[in-house]
């Protein structure tokens, strides 16, 4: 039987801070949370997760180049970068495996500069809105795409 595809989750700045940031906005369940439902979803889609959070550009710039030969796709919540970084556009333009764009929050539902993203552009497909289940639909979204080759 082939090896579970091993997904990428890569989550940016003050996300290790959900549960007691802005609630009204991000809910109330923790990163931990998310993560482990993301685990538990990726099992039943026979995909292994690697979960990861930073507040660090740089560091998820060298995340996404050292995933190119690890991974076979990446999910990416970039938070505030999504808006700001164009070194996050230029690394994910490396990689030939799909990306899918996650927010929790619906980012076209609030102010402006939240309504351009440099990921956008190099994702196959954006989820904004849904909370924490935006990282389990795009799971579902990341194992069709990889299924259908
Ligand atoms: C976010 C939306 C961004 O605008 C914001 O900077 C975040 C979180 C979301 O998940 O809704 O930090 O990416």
């Amino acid at each position: 039987m082939a090896d579970d595809a091993k997904i990428l989750i890569l989550n940016g700045p003050n996300l290790n801070m959900l549960g007691v940031r802005e609630p009204a906005i991000y809910g109330s369940d923790t990163l931990g949370d998310i993560e482990e439902r993301c685990h538990a979803h990726a099992k039943g889609l026979s995909l292994e997760i690697d979960f990861r959070q930073t507040n660090i550009e740089g560091e998820l710039v060298t995340w996404i180049q050292e995933c190119r030969t690890t991974h076979q796709g990446v999910i990416i919540n970039a938070a505030a970068f999504t808006h700001t970084s164009v070194a996050l556009l230029d690394a994910l333009s490396l990689l030939d495996t799909p990306i899918i764009e996650v927010h929790l929050s619906n980012i076209f539902a609030r102010e402006s500069f939240r309504h351009h993203s440099y990921v956008s552009p190099v994702a196959a497909g954006v989820i904004c809105g849904f909370g924490w289940r935006g990282y389990t639909l795009a799971l579902e979204a990341i194992k069709d795409i990889l299924d259908k080759g």
